[in-house]
């Protein structure tokens, strides 16, 4: 059995204020579920703020982007290692707004996903197809281009040990739009044996979130997917009620 997973992902929102109080609400209400996982990935300088609000709680802290490179000479860049010291636990890893608007390729995000893993962190290695993409049929070759430089990397396995992958369909993005529960457990179920291929001890741990407008009224569909391991939340982590309820939803697929 999988723990579920429930991850919040604020992106470029709020203020050190919004980022307390939000922090706050979350931890009063996470001792409600305690067979789920939480946990949520504010932008970096509310890090060191969220970390005190969640201090000694159950809630993980994730930042949502990290450096492929180690400490040097790369200004504006963070590094995995001071994530960690920041009391990360999680971070993010190509997230589509940071492939597409930010130019990341599949490679660069591969040596995020291991600066991530040598540093002790889980890395959630986020993947997903384009409208144009799934409506040309091919999705699953998309999705598996994404994952092959993780599967093609030498150390694949260790490196699968722990990690997380997102599951991310482009349109369902902010869009309010979601992929069915039959179209997000298909993917999600090709992940699995693509991964299985490489790593099949790995494969059978491993979480897959499903992202991509998760909603309190769509969470409890999504996740009753045999291989939907919980979500990866955007817009509804910002209210500490609608990231609560996914919560419950996830809990839901335990009992
Ligand atoms: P959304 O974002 O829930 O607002 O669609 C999900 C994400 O981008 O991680």
């Amino acid at each position: 059995m999988r723990t579920p997973l429930v991850l919040g992902n604020w992106k470029m929102h709020g203020s050190q204020a919004f980022a307390r109080a939000l922090a706050e609400a979350v931890r009063a209400r996470a001792e409600a579920f305690p067979g789920v996982e939480l946990g949520v990935c504010p932008p970096y300088v509310m890090l060191p703020i969220v970390a005190k609000a969640l201090d000694g709680s159950r809630v993980a802290l994730g930042a949502q982007n990290v450096s492929e490179f180690g400490e040097g000479a790369y200004t504006g860049e963070i590094s995995a290692g001071m994530l960690k010291d920041l009391g990360c636990t999680h971070v993010l890893v190509g997230h589509f707004e940071r492939r597409q608007i930010f130019a990341e390729s599949p490679v660069q995000v591969v040596q995020k996903l291991v600066a991530a893993h040598t540093a002790g962190l889980v890395p959630v290695l986020c993947v997903g197809e384009t409208l144009a993409e799934r409506q040309a049929g091919t999705t699953s070759r998309v999705i598996e281009a994404q994952l092959q430089p993780l599967l093609g990397h030498p150390e694949a396995a260790a490196l699968l040990v722990g990690a997380i992958i997102a599951y991310e369909p482009v349109w369902a993005i902010g869009t309010g739009e979601t992929a069915s529960p039959a179209q997000a457990q298909a993917v999600h179920q090709d992940i699995r044996k693509l991964v299985a291929g490489r790593a099949p001890e790995a494969a059978r741990s491993l979480r897959i979130l499903y992202g991509g407008s998760v909603k309190p009224g769509n969470a409890t569909e999504l996740f009753a997917m045999p291989d939907i391991d919980g979500g990866l939340i955007g817009g509804a982590a910002l209210k500490a009620e609608d990231f609560c309820a996914i919560a419950e939803a996830a809990a839901s697929k335990r009992s």
